[in-house]
């Protein structure tokens, strides 16, 4: 096995099955991240990109194949072990940033630590995170907005809150599907520095986008078409 790969899946089938027709979507894709690369998935509308990187988080499984995690089968793992997965390796950006109205902005980021931690190991636990917490938001140029309400922010502050909260667990792979797809052209930029700044400093990240432009800021395009992979 290839030690740097982080990520990989191998013959990743899935339909969809809808009353008496049966939707291919992914008919044999096979993937390989290694770790530290920023790659771009692209596709038609329709050709199973979300749908794969849901796989590949384990929000989803597939009908047949693996995705191996630093060489582990995630689909052999018991519940215990794939929640702890999803929680703490992977770190999800989804394009309508997926926020929580009813909570602050500090706490949308520290929802993840404290639901994992439970009451008690969140009494020792909470200061640690709280200082992450606003290490991380001050980064992402939010130290001002940290008692805002997601529905009090512009799109890009919110999914820079969405980053926040995909990296508070120091994830080994961010999942980012179409981070850039609500937001204009100027903010979307922005958020793709911060993705930029952030794999330079050695976090892993595969971004679904249909767009070609931003695809090409990646270290790496991968294009879903008829439910597999080609390489271009
Ligand atoms: N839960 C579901 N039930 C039935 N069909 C689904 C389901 N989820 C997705 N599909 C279908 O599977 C195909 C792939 O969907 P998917 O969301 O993965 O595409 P996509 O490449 O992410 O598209 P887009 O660029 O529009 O987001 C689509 O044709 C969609 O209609
Ligand atoms: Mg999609």
């Amino acid at each position: 096995m290839d030690t740097d790969l982080i990520l990989s899946c191998k013959q990743l089938f899935k339909a969809y099955k809808m009353g008496a027709t049966r939707l291919e979507v992914l008919k044999g894709v096979d993937l390989a991240v290694a770790k530290g690369e920023f790659v771009a998935v692209t596709g038609a509308s329709g050709s199973g990109k979300s749908t794969l990187l849901h796989i590949l988080g384990a929000l989803d499984k597939p009908d047949s194949g693996t995705v191996l995690f630093e060489g582990s089968d995630i689909f052999a793992f018991n519940n215990a072990k794939i929640n702890d997965f999803r929680n703490k390796k992977i770190g999800f950006v989804f394009q309508f940033y997926h926020l929580l109205d009813e909570l602050t902005v500090l706490q949308n980021v520290l929802l993840s630590p404290m639901v994992s931690s439970g009451a008690l190991g969140w009494l020792f636990r909470s200061k640690n995170a709280k200082t992450t917490a606003l290490k991380l938001l001050n980064e992402l140029g939010l130290s001002g907005r940290i008692e805002h309400r997601p529905f009090q922010l512009s799109g890009g502050e919110r999914q820079r809150v969405a980053i926040a909260r995909a990296l508070i667990n120091q994830p080994d792979v961010i999942l980012a599907d179409e981070p850039t797809g609500n937001l204009d052209s100027e903010t979307g930029n922005d958020i793709l520095r911060v993705f930029e700044k952030l794999n330079s400093a050695g976090q892993t990240i595969v971004m679904v986008t249909h767009d070609d432009r931003i695809a090409a800021k990646a270290q790496r395009i991968i294009k879903l078409v008829d439910g597999k992979v080609t390489t271009n």
